[in-house]
């Protein structure tokens, strides 16, 4: 009686799960149904690329179902297995870091699911795990900061001292920042990064970088942070020790968002790498191609400008 009692137990969770699975499927409200996990919302630039991937899903009237996973590659994973149990049409990440998608993407693929790999990227053995990339190269900005750092400092003939606060450990742009700009300094024997702390992307870390570098480090020459926000912790921290940033130390960071942008008119930040957010409407045009079985751009790259305080202010973008 006792076993038969648990049998049936059995057979109604069954039941009951089956249901459950069946429920979570989405019933579509648009041309086809987006899963896309933002890593987070760390910094100015985050906004910015969450608010265009929601303007241009809503424009194409794509039904978006956007989940925010506060910096932990833990949920983002969770939110791509929960599109995959909600049969979504198309999938899209930013991942926080690099390594560790592989087992989340397979089971993508088994669903038959095409992902798309958005802003950072991801190092895998098996590259056929996503369908298309959209985001930034990040070396190459790191490139740019280099080559800056190189032509600004053209007739000064001493050691030149740089600090470096860089994004989150293991995220591609960290990487990507740190390999780029080192490239181009190492070619040349006066340049040196003294000392690198990470920021992890946000303003409020930047400060505390900024504090750590006065006080292991004197007589610092340029500041390279990864992006404006650590940038402009780290300014309020070298303005509170009288320290006057643009003029008394070189400031470069990246991304060129609005702060950034108002800062370098105002003469606080020196250089300005372009990293855009902008990439709503190719992210859309590229989900529908695929899913519709139209040709595609297997990896697309934004543009990368660069600002510097010498420039004519009024041909600055207006964000
Ligand atoms: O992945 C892009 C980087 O992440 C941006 O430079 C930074 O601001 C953001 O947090």
């Amino acid at each position: 009686m006792k076993k038969l009692f648990f049998l049936v137990l059995f057979f109604i969770t069954l039941l009951f799960i089956g249901c459950r699975a069946e429920q979570e499927t989405v019933e579509p409200q648009g041309y086809i149904v987006f899963g896309f996990s933002q890593l987070g919302d760390e910094s100015e630039w985050r906004s910015a690329h969450s608010h265009d991937i929601k303007s241009a899903a809503e424009f194409e009237d794509i039904q978006l179902l956007f989940d925010n996973a506060q910096q932990q590659q833990f949920n983002q994973i969770k939110a791509i297995r929960s599109f995959i149990l909600k049969g979504v049409d198309v999938i899209a990440f930013s991942p926080i870091v690099e390594e560790g998608w592989d087992n989340v993407l397979m089971e993508a693929r088994e669903a038959g699911i095409p992902v798309i790999v958005v802003d950072r990227k991801i190092e895998t053995d098996d590259p056929s795990l996503y369908t298309a990339f959209i985001g930034s190269d990040f070396y190459r900005e790191g490139v740019r900061a280099g080559e800056f750092i190189l032509e600004r400092f053209d007739n000064v003939d001493r050691e030149i001292r740089i600090a470096e606060i860089s994004g989150t450990i293991s995220s591609s742009p960290m990487i990507g920042r740190y390999e780029g700009v080192r490239s181009v300094l190492n070619q040349d024997p006066r340049f040196e990064i003294v000392i690198s702390v990470s920021g992890d992307f946000m303003r409020s870390r930047g400060r505390e970088s900024m504090e750590v570098i006065l006080q292991e480090t004197p007589d610092i020459d340029v500041l390279f942070a990864h992006n404006d926000d650590m940038a402009l912790g780290a300014i309020e921290v070298l303005e509170e020790h009288g320290i006057i940033p643009g003029v008394d130390m070189i400031i470069i960071s990246v991304d060129a968002q609005t702060s950034g942008l108002e800062a370098l008119r105002q003469g606080r930040i020196n250089c300005l790498v372009e990293c855009s957010p902008y990439i709503g409407k190719e992210l859309m045009e590229l989900a529908l191609a695929i899913v519709n079985g139209e040709p595609f751009n297997r990896y697309t790259y934004t543009e990368t400008r660069v600002f510097t305080d010498r420039d004519d202010f009024d041909t600055l973008p207006v964000r």
